[in-house]
């Protein structure tokens, strides 16, 4: 089973990169909806045709994210990832736990969701914790890209938006 590949990422994995990225987006932004919706459906009142259509999306868009990160975990798996473009040991440690944290995340959100969803197990709160969670995750990990981008120069952005394979 290959780790890394030298090679730099396809451009299946940067496609899955960024697609998944817009979909946890919009996912963080409009989540409230879907809360709204539960909220209503446990009061007995009604919610707005916006909250409606919204809270619909947060479960398809949800379920999307779940399937493209399987996806993307199995060509990681099989196909590896590049190793660091020219970073220090620690640095590449701590990118290292970074992506497998993003991957935890990624897969525990929708399936605390769905959960909660189905009233099979209520961890709505944890589902919501993972709100800020994500969002601190994805500002050190988008300021860190935007780092090795403008001083490093490492060509760590660019290999994440051309494929090498
Ligand atoms: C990566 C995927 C997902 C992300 C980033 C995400 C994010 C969020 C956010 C930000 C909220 C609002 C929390 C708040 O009001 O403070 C929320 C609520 C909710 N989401 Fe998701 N979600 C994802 C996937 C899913 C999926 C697949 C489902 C399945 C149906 C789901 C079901 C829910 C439910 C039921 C709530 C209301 C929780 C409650 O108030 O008890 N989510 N989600
Ligand atoms: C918003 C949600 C985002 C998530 C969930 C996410 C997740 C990930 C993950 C898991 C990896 C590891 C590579 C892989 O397994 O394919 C990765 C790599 C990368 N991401 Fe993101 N990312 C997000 C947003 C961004 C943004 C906004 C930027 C740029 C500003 C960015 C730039 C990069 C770069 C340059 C790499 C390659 C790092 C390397 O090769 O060591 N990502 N991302």
């Amino acid at each position: 089973m290959a780790t890394h590949s030298s090679r730099g990422y396809s451009a299946l994995q940067i496609m899955l990169h960024w697609a998944i990225a817009i979909l946890v987006i919009f996912q963080l932004l409009f989540g409230e909806s879907m809360t709204a919706v539960v909220d209503a459906s446990e009061e007995g009142t009604a919610v707005s045709g916006q909250d409606q259509f919204l809270g619909s999306a947060h479960y398809w868009v949800g379920l999307g994210i779940l399937g493209l990160v399987l996806i993307r975990l199995i060509l990681r798996v099989a196909g590896g990832v590049p190793q660091a473009a020219g970073a220090t040991s620690w640095m590449s440690i701590l990118a290292s736990a970074m992506h497998w944290a993003f991957y935890a995340l990624l897969v525990a959100m929708p399936v605390t969701g769905l959960l909660t969803y189905f009233d099979i197990w209520d961890l709505g709160e944890v589902h919501s914790i993972g709100k800020p969670v994500f969002i601190g995750l994805i500002v050190v990990h988008a300021g860190a890209a935007l780092f090795h981008a403008v001083f490093l120069r490492d060509g760590t952005l660019r290999r994440m938006l051309a494929p090498a394979r």
